[in-house]
């Protein structure tokens, strides 16, 4: 794909960015992303019924037992030459955040160090009432979801689900970054779960240059000044090799 040499410029000479990814950026490691059928043992369930407090408390076990395979799907595979991407741009640019609203952990592992994850991360579990973060607990039980040890309720993810609020300190710091961008990544998102989605709007609204990386049109597509329309683990490389040829 022809990278736009302006869109090239631009990053080159931008002092701040922050980027905003999506299930998308692991699509290229084998992660299934939301909206799109899933396939395999859980393919009968839509993961936005599944991610939310009210399947927890219907079915504990389904919902824990999901979220299980999940991470182990995650600990099969690894970051994708997108992730690693953006541990590159991040080394390049003075003020650089990168704010997911993925919990798989793959930008940390691909070395990215300022990172804003708005809906947790699947390798931490809290307790569903206290919502204390519980690193280990009594397997030996056999309980599936396993028990808090300080109060005899069930763990949980330590994720958002639908209809819960995100962290607000995370979410005011994403806001900043974005208000404070001079180039604005979206990447792999189909922008439509609030309030992540409009992150991308408060960067437009102060003026940032927004680039789009995504396969598919969203409702960003029409706001964005650039649309690199292919898939995250190929463009992104291509990206920071353009602007930096040295970085590789
Ligand atoms: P979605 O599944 O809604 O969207 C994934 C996006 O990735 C789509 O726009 C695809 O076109 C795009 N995509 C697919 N393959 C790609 C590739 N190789 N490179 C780049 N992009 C690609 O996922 P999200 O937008 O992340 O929230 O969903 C947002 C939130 O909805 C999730 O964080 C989760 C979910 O419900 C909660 O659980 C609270």
């Amino acid at each position: 794909m022809e990278i736009p040499s302006k869109l090239i410029q631009a990053l080159r000479t931008a002092r701040s960015v922050a980027v905003l990814t999506g299930a998308g950026i692991s699509k290229e490691s084998g992660i299934p992303t939301f909206r799109e059928a899933q396939t395999g043992l859980w393919a009968r369930y839509e993961p936005t019924e599944l991610a939310t407090p009210e399947a927890f408390n219907e079915n504990p076990e389904l919902v824990w037992q999901w979220y299980t395979w999940r991470r182990g799907l995650i600990q099969a595979t690894e970051p994708n030459p997108g992730h690693y991407a953006l541990a590159r741009l991040e080394a390049q640019v003075p003020q650089f955040t990168l704010i997911t609203q993925n919990v798989d952990g793959f930008h940390k592992i691909a070395g990215s160090e300022n990172i804003l994850e708005l809906h947790g991360n699947i390798f931490r579990t809290k307790c569903s009432v206290e919502h204390t973060v519980i690193k280990s607990w009594d397997e030996s039980q056999g309980d599936e979801p396993p028990r808090c040890p300080n109060c005899g309720e069930y763990l949980r993810p330590d994720v958002v689900w639908f209809c819960e609020g995100l962290p607000q300190d995370v979410l005011a710091a994403a806001i900043r970054a974005a208000q404070s961008a001079e180039i604005f990544l979206s990447i792999g998102t189909s922008a439509v779960v609030h309030p992540a989605a409009s992150i991308p709007v408060y960067a437009l609204e102060s003026g940032a240059v927004l680039i789009e990386i995504n396969p598919a049109p969203t409702h960003l597509t029409p706001y964005a000044t650039y649309v690199l329309a292919g898939p995250s683990g190929e463009i992104l490389p291509a990206l920071v090799a353009a602007a930096w040829p040295e970085s590789g």
